[in-house]
């Protein structure tokens, strides 16, 4: 199966996928595609042999729909099967979200239906929660929803801030997030629950 990662930042999801597909893996990856040239997860990609691409959101203004007509020409050039949003920070229109229905996939640093959008770990602790966590879904045309694929969970520790427990999830997210792709690409939709 070929997998091609969107990214927006640093990557770190992207290279905890990358390397869970070295070894004997159903899957590879084909391409790391990026909204933002600078991407640090573009130099991480390339630095591990995979083919890297970028279309810079910011000429396109609000032009939603060029801007993703772009991604679609990187990505179909790639062929992929599979398609994981990781880190990637622009919202898909239905358009986009529509042609790859059914096999697409987004982690989302919260333990969704709770806290779909931004600011995910602060509202947790506003809110009181005493558990936190990341979620893998199939991207629907609905943000941040979609069938849910693997949680994880972690505790809120007295002392805890924002930072403190985003560090947290995220370990979690680099276990889970290969753990759905390795179930996802063999056809299996059990959810994977960390
Ligand atoms: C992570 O918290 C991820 O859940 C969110 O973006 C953050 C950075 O991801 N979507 P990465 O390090 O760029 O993979």
């Amino acid at each position: 199966k070929r997998v091609a990662i969107l990214i927006s930042g640093g990557g770190s999801n992207m290279i905890a996928l990358a390397r869970s597909m070295e070894g004997a893996h159903p899957a590879r990856p084909v391409l790391v595609l990026s909204n933002d040239p600078s991407a640090k997860g573009l130099e991480r990609a390339a630095a591990m042999g995979i083919p890297v691409a970028a279309v810079d959101h910011r000429p396109f203004k609000g032009d939603r729909a060029a801007f993703e007509a772009a991604l679609v020409q990187q990505l179909d050039a790639a062929a992929p099967d599979v398609i994981c949003l990781a880190g990637f920070m622009r919202i898909l229109t239905a358009g986009f979200t529509g042609r790859y229905a059914g096999r697409m996939l987004n982690i989302h640093p919260s333990l969704l239906p709770k806290y779909p959008g931004l600011h995910t770990h602060q509202r947790a602790l506003d809110a009181g929660d005493a558990e936190a966590g990341c979620t893998v879904h199939e991207v629907t045309s609905v943000l941040d929803d979609g069938p849910i694929l693997g949680q994880a969970r972690v505790p809120v520790l007295p002392g805890d801030d924002a930072g403190s427990l985003a560090a947290r999830v995220l370990v979690q997210e680099h276990a889970l997030y290969p753990a759905v792709l390795a179930r996802y690409v063999t056809g299996d939709r059990r959810p994977v629950l960390l």
